[in-house]
């Protein structure tokens, strides 16, 4: 089967740096992107350059350092806004201006307090505002999850026939659930009519946990960027995890038509890089970057695992950037693991008996404490000689 590329447009230094308390130095900010680049992400969304005086020389030293990603700032659907974002990407290879305007019936009447005209006209004006200083032009509808169908079909052919060329559809609030989202992007694609003339992307917020989910639907009907940062970091509860996202696509390649260009193997070290950054920490049971994401404990599980790997494990641990998967030997772990592990350190017991009693005190030591580390086992191993 053929497969579509998806676009993966990575916005952790822009809306990841956006959780409170996650704000990063430029040279964080390069650092990162750097490993972006690494991992080959589509699309490196460095930051918002009007936001701030820092915010304009993350986004230049971001362009300026990364060549085979393209780096893009996000503007308001404001002149000045555009102007500032064009010039803060002067020295990229690749750039792209980013410009978005609300269109969801709270947002224009309580925030922007536009009728819905006046907000199609400036979108349009925006627009053609950065197709003036650039080629590479995305407008995004803020709050799309929670606005009218048909005032969005009205304002994306709008923004496409002004020279947009990549039209973003953000589940701002999380708000979407995967059904109606991934329909909602199959209706924008079948009734505008120059529709095909731009790339459909979504942007997925995690307030109901739903955001990998949202932009996995909106892949089967035909979206082909996806906006999404590492960790999952964002404003709220954060945005679509970058590498959710990959895995998903890669792993279910049955299900999903489309392949990214990202290398995985640079997941761990970038997750690991924005977490140290951010001093957020990654949750043990995160999918793919949590430290228990391919460690097994209880004794069934390990005892597949050493038989086949696949009887419990979906991924290569390895793929990712995992030096290995881990059996973690605690008060689950069966006979097979325990002995594996004995191997592992050069440990050879003469009789199954001497097995039999160490085997026992492993499990009575697993009852007071987590997890059995090798010094534990080593200590066990002299009690064992010592009785026998
Ligand atoms: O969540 C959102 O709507 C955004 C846009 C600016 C794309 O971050
Ligand atoms: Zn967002």
């Amino acid at each position: 089967m053929s497969k579509d590329a998806l676009i993966i447009f990575d916005t952790t230094l822009r809306d990841g740096e956006q959780s409170p308390g996650a704000s990063m130095t430029k040279d964080e900010k390069v650092r990162i992107a750097k490993m972006l680049e690494k991992m080959r992400v589509d699309v490196i969304e460095a930051g918002f350059a009007i936001a701030s005086p820092g915010d304009f020389d993350a986004v230049k030293a971001v362009a300026e350092a990364v060549q085979t990603s393209r780096v893009c700032s996000l503007a308001r659907a404001l002149e000045k806004d555009i102007q500032v974002a064009a010039e803060a990407l002067q020295p990229a290879a690749l750039g792209r201006i980013h410009t978005f305007i609300a269109t969801s019936p709270i947002h224009m009447q309580y925030k922007l307090q536009m009728q819905p005209e006046q907000v199609i006209e400036q979108a349009v004006h925006a627009v053609k505002t950065a197709r003036n200083l650039i080629d590479d032009v995305e407008f995004s509808c803020e709050d799309a999850g929670r606005s009218e169908i048909d005032f969005l079909c009205r304002i994306v052919e709008a923004a496409i026939a002004a020279g947009a060329r990549t039209i973003n559809i953000p589940d701002t609030v999380g708000y979407a659930s995967p059904e109606q989202f991934g329909h909602t992007i199959e209706q924008l694609i079948t009734r505008i009519p120059n529709a095909d003339q731009a790339i459909f992307s979504v942007h997925c917020h995690n307030d109901l946990g739903l955001a990998v989910a949202n932009s996995l639907a909106a892949v089967l009907k035909g979206a082909r960027q996806v906006e999404c940062t590492i960790n999952g970091l964002g404003e709220r509860a954060g945005n679509a995890a970058l590498e959710e996202i990959v895995m998903a696509v890669r792993t279910r390649a049955d299900i999903y038509p489309v392949e990214t260009r990202i290398d995985p193997v640079h997941i761990v070290p970038t997750s690991r890089t924005v977490s140290t950054i951010t001093g957020f920490a990654v949750q043990p049971n995160k999918a793919i970057v949590g430290k228990n994401a391919f460690a097994h404990e209880s004794g069934i599980h390990q005892d597949g695992v050493l038989k086949h790997r696949e009887t419990y494990e979906i991924m290569r641990a390895q793929d990712v950037g995992w030096h290995t998967n881990a059996i973690v030997l605690g008060k689950h772990s069966g006979r097979n693991a325990f002995r594996t592990r004995l191997q592992e350190l050069g440990i050879h017991f003469e009789t199954e008996s001497e097995l039999n009693t160490a085997f026992t005190l492993f499990k009575q030591l697993a009852d007071k404490k987590h997890e059995i580390y090798d010094e534990d086992l080593q200590a066990l191993v002299t009690d064992t000689r010592a009785a026998n």
